[in-house]
């Protein structure tokens, strides 16, 4: 069965199309990456699968089932989190928070499955020794992390990520890839990410968004569907055992 189906999805900011025509099936189980320039609809296209954006016409179906509201399926980590920093606050406690079936429930007390299940996804990101740790406190990577592990927490069926590894060094980047791969096992993923040295050689397949989807398969992309999606030429992709990008000059430039 297919996770999601994008048919003809349209979506207007004040009259200014931002997504237009978007047809895209993603399987269960896939690892899917969505690439594109800034402003390509990226964000707006996962907030539209998560029910955050209503569609101005065509229909998004989780699991054949038509998303009206905010879906039980997917947890997500957005780009800019309306997290309040300076919200006295702990790390257990904002990942516990996405074992919360629902955001109003203020006294929803907490299973022992609850925090075993935190615990173990906070070891597995490696940030338990912050447990105890305000979030203001944290750096913009250790935040990162905990956002993920709250989305983890949610235990859902799809995962969306938008740009979870934006502020991370290399090396949490390779980590938070072998964690999603693992995953992957399990769940539908689905990344937005400006990271094409590492995406690639993790997902089963691409979407290049740039308010129309441009291409969507093998993350074998050539030259001119790169143009096509950035309309400036970026890069050429080496795949390999290391995958690697070089970019090409754009033109006048040395
Ligand atoms: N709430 C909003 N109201 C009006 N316009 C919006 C709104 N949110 C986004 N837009 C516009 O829609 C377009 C797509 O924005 P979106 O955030 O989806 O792009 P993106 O591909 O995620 O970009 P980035 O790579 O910079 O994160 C942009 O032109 C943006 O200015
Ligand atoms: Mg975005």
């Amino acid at each position: 069965m297919n996770a999601i189906e994008i048919e003809d999805l349209n979506v207007d900011y004040n009259n200014v199309n931002v997504l237009k025509d978007i047809n895209l099936t993603i399987e269960n189980k896939e690892f899917v990456a969505i690439i594109g320039p800034n402003g390509g609809g990226k964000t707006t296209l996962l907030k539209a699968i998560l029910g955050l954006v209503k569609p101005s016409t065509g229909e998004i179906r989780i699991y054949g089932n038509r998303q009206k509201n905010k879906s039980k399926f997917i947890g997500y980590v957005l780009q800019f989190t309306k997290f309040e920093k300076a919200f006295p606050i702990d790390v257990f406690d904002v990942v516990l928070m996405g074992r919360l079936k629902s955001s109003i429930k203020i006294f929803y007390k907490y299973s022992k499955e609850d925090i075993e299940y935190a615990k173990n996804i906070m070891n597995m990101l490696d940030i338990y020794a912050f447990k105890d740790r305000q979030i203001g406190q944290l750096s913009g990577g250790q935040l990162q992390r905990v956002l993920i592990a709250r989305a983890l927490c949610m235990e859902t069926k799809i995962l969306l990520l938008d740009e979870p590894t934006a502020c991370l060094d290399e090396q949490s980047k390779v980590n938070i890839y072998e964690i999603l791969k693992e995953l992957n096992k399990d769940m539908t993923i689905l990344i937005v990410s400006h990271d094409t040295s590492f995406v690639f050689s993790y997902i089963d397949k691409i979407a290049c968004l740039n308010q129309k989807l441009f291409y969507h398969g093998e993350p074998e992309l050539n030259k001119n569907t790169m143009d096509k999606v950035y309309g400036c030429p970026v890069d050429a992709i080496a795949h390999g055992d290391i995958p690697h990008r070089v970019f090409r000059s754009h033109e006048g430039e040395l």
